[in-house]
């Protein structure tokens, strides 16, 4: 099993949930976050601040999937997520090591769908 999260622009969110759906991986964890990248084509201060040292809203959706359907996963977020700019955000890949679906018990594989 993986875990996928993904840090994207907030627009994105609908596009992306309507994917994973699609693509039979309707279990997802959405938060709204605040972050900053690298930032690195501009410097200047906007009100004071350094632009680099803005948090800008983002939105982090987490996935855990069967190693099967990693690379599914992932086609589905950098399509619905990219507009090929810098500030789409980025794609983090975890190993789990295991899954416990409270109702029933069940774990593993089983568990995640
Ligand atoms: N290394 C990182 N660790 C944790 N969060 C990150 C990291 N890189 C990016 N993020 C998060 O992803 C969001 C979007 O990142 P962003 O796409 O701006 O990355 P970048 O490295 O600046 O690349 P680029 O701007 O060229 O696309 C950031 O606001 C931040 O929340
Ligand atoms: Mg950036």
């Amino acid at each position: 099993m993986k875990k996928i999260e993904a840090i994207i622009r907030p627009s994105k969110l609908k596009a992306v949930q309507r994917g994973l759906k699609d693509a039979d991986i309707p279990c997802i964890t959405v938060a709204a976050v605040k972050g900053t990248g690298l930032q690195k084509s501009y410097s200047e201060r906007y009100r004071g601040t350094e632009q680099s040292m803005i948090l800008q809203n983002r939105v982090m959706i987490t996935c855990i999937v069967s190693d099967n359907k990693l690379e599914e996963c992932i086609e589905v977020i950098k399509e619905n997520a990219s507009e090929n700019k810098a500030g789409d955000g980025k794609i983090f890949i975890y190993d789990v090591q295991d899954a416990i679906r409270l109702s029933t018990g069940v774990r593993g594989n089983d568990a995640i769908t």
